[in-house]
């Protein structure tokens, strides 16, 4: 029983298309920000940052672009202010994280 189910789902999961793969980037980008960020940054399309000199996600395209952002990530990000951490990620973390970033560039979805 339990066999057929994964075997089921591994289907499903290699019939994914290449959209799919880019929410699930999407999805655990938000995650990762979340956990590591929210605490200080305004994560997601509206609202304040906790900590208000630290930039909302959603403005920091208007700058530069997001994916310039890789390079600090993967080195260690330092920022002018001390309040921020030092921040170094992981290839696919930083590839879920700028996907995430991208994703506030965009006109939010209609309902589903
Ligand atoms: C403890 C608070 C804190 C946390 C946690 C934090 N930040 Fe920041 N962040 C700041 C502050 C404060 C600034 C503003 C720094 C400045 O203006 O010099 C900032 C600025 C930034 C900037 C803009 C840098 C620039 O030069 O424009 C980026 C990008 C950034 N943070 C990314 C992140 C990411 C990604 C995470 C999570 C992995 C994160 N931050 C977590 C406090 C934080």
């Amino acid at each position: 029983m339990r066999q057929t189910f994964g075997a089921g789902a591994a289907l499903v999961l290699a019939g994914l298309s290449a959209v799919h793969a880019q929410d699930l980037d999407i999805a655990q980008g938000r995650r990762f920000a979340e956990a590591n960020c929210a605490p200080c940054h305004a994560i997601g399309r509206y609202g304040e940052s906790p900590l208000p000199i630290a930039p909302p996600f959603r403005i920091l395209h208007e700058r530069y672009a997001v994916e310039d952002l890789d390079e600090a990530l993967a080195e260690g990000i330092v920022t002018g202010h001390p309040t921020m951490p030092q921040f170094r990620l992981e290839a696919d973390q930083i590839r879920n994280l700028i996907a995430y970033l991208k994703s506030l560039e965009r006109p939010p979805r209609a309902p589903q």
